[in-house]
């Protein structure tokens, strides 16, 4: 399974530490960038992550930048696009269970390493519910507002 990930400098080391971490439990990372801890601009990693996820390319995408916030707000650009910005594991897995969230974003300067884990823990550990929470994501699309 393939996994998409995207952060800024700010996200940098943490990107790296989940990328080694999801490797050693056998997923194939594809890193979006960036790739060193020099100030960038963080939708020039988030658009391709984006597509990546959304055309399937990858199974889900991992994201961060320093609040989490400015990478949200790109990737929730593309209609395909639910990513969800997580800075515990019960938001993480709330994420998957009544949003399905296909990126998860973590605030890189607001968790340590060991919460980002977790972070990610609960958001692989949880499954999406339908039901309810599918006719809501359904609405979520822009060409669907109905006004
Ligand atoms: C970078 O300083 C910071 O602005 C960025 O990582 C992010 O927090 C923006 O939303």
């Amino acid at each position: 399974m393939k996994i998409a990930f995207a952060s800024d400098h700010a996200g940098y080391e943490l990107k790296q530490h989940l990328m080694d971490m999801m490797r050693s439990r056998g997923y194939e990372t594809v890193d979006f960038g960036t790739h060193s801890t020099e100030s960038c601009d963080y939708p020039a990693t988030a658009h391709p992550c984006a597509v990546a996820v959304e055309t399937g390319n990858c199974a889900f995408g991992i994201a961060m930048c320093g609040t989490g916030n400015g990478i949200s707000m790109t990737l929730n650009k593309h209609q395909g696009i639910r990513a969800a910005l997580c800075w515990k594991p019960e938001i993480a897995a709330l994420a998957k269970q009544h949003n399905n969230a296909n990126i998860l974003v973590l605030p890189a300067r607001f968790v340590t390493q060991q919460e980002a884990d977790s972070i990610v823990d609960a958001f692989l550990d949880a499954s999406f519910e339908g039901g309810r929470h599918q006719r809501r994501i359904d609405k979520i699309p822009v060409a669907g507002c109905n006004c």
